[in-house]
């Protein structure tokens, strides 16, 4: 990786993989883009430009503009987003994925694009899901999330684009708020806790989910991406998880900071029901395996580090907040 443009750069992932890549292969050699336009200081950080994904026209002009080699290529509708508007959602991550896929068939990029615990449906094993497993997803998301893996595999295959990707867990992070999924109350509840010592969780007691600490996403898109592509038996996507949680476990965790912090349940019916259908537990080992992945955060040290930064104004709240 030499060259890289990422979409969708202002969400969640965007807002660290960004600075994460500028950091590692030079502020120049990373095009930013996003299809709204970004705060001053995002866009005064390094090159930036306004790119719809769907448009392919208008990604490969940028692709050729900035002469990239690679792209990350993270502009999507989430779970919870998605069963408001499944046209949508659709719409934008089958149609953006098409074309950052034609335009990297022409001009020889790689590309990245995540995937998620999303394509696992009721019918998958539900702890350890393994990597090669039953994916019957029931949400929009997910069936957008397994025809993207597929069709991202079908580009490696037939046209020797170098697709990879990763299927991952919820991700919790202090910036950028997240973008409208299930797994929101696990960054939701932080902001809570700091503001006002009490949450109200839409998701049940007792579910448990996959969830990741971001610096370690941010490992994991880098770290797959470089890959040596020998080692490679799979493409797209890799499970990779780094923690379990379900509200009173993370809960319990944050009291140790925040005494006193009390959690109630308000669930949301659609949220709760997408959250029964994803796994518990995914089997992380062939991403181990084939290209060394390994998390650094725990629940213990993704809890203490978060609360420091939200005490510390780093903070961007939330959607609910
Ligand atoms: P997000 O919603 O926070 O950010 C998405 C960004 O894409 C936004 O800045 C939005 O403005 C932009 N966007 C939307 N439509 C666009 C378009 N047509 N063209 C260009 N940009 C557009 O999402 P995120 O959490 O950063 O997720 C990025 C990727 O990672 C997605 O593919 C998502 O499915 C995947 N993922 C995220 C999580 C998570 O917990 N955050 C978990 C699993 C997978
Ligand atoms: N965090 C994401 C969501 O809940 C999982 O892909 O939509």
């Amino acid at each position: 990786m030499k060259r890289i443009l990422v979409t969708g750069s202002g969400g969640q992932i965007g807002s660290w993989l960004v600075p994460r890549l500028r950091e590692l292969y030079g502020e120049s050699n990373v095009l930013a883009t996003d299809i709204r336009t970004l705060s001053a200081e995002v866009v005064e950080a390094g090159p930036f430009q306004v790119l719809d994904a769907t448009d392919v026209r208008a990604v490969g002009q940028a692709v050729m503009r900035h002469e990239a080699d690679t792209v990350f290529h993270l502009a999507a509708i989430l779970s919870a987003i998605g069963e408001k508007d499944p046209r949508l959602a659709w719409h934008v991550n089958m149609t953006s994925l098409e074309a950052v896929l034609e335009v990297s068939r022409e001009q020889r990029c790689a590309v990245f694009t995540p995937s998620s615990i999303g394509v696992f449906g009721p019918d998958s094993p539900k702890d350890p899901t393994p990597q090669d497993t039953v994916m019957r997803p029931h949400t929009i998301y997910g069936i957008t999330k397994v025809a993207g893996e597929l069709l991202c595999d079908y580009y490696a295959r037939r046209y020797g684009v170098d697709t990879r990707g990763v299927r991952y867990p919820g991700l919790i992070s202090y910036g950028a708020p997240p973008g409208g999924g299930t797994t929101d109350w696990a960054v939701d509840i932080f902001y809570q806790a700091v503001e006002h010592g009490r949450y109200s969780c839409f998701l049940a007691e007792g579910t448990q989910l996959d969830m990741m600490y971001m610096p370690d996403a941010i490992s994991a898109a880098i770290g797959v991406m470089e890959a040596d592509p020998d080692r490679l038996a799979h493409r797209n996507a890799f499970n990779v998880t780094a923690m379990q949680l379900a509200p009173e476990t993370l809960a319990a965790e944050i009291r140790k900071h925040v005494p006193g912090f009390e959690l109630t349940y308000d669930v949301d019916p659609v949220r709760q029901g997408i959250a029964e259908s994803w796994p518990d537990r995914i089997d992380d080992t062939a991403a181990r395996r084939e290209w060394g992945w390994k998390p650094e955060y725990d629940m213990a040290a993704m809890t203490a580090d978060m609360l420091h930064h939200l005490k510390n104004g780093d903070g961007a709240g939330t959607a609910s907040s």
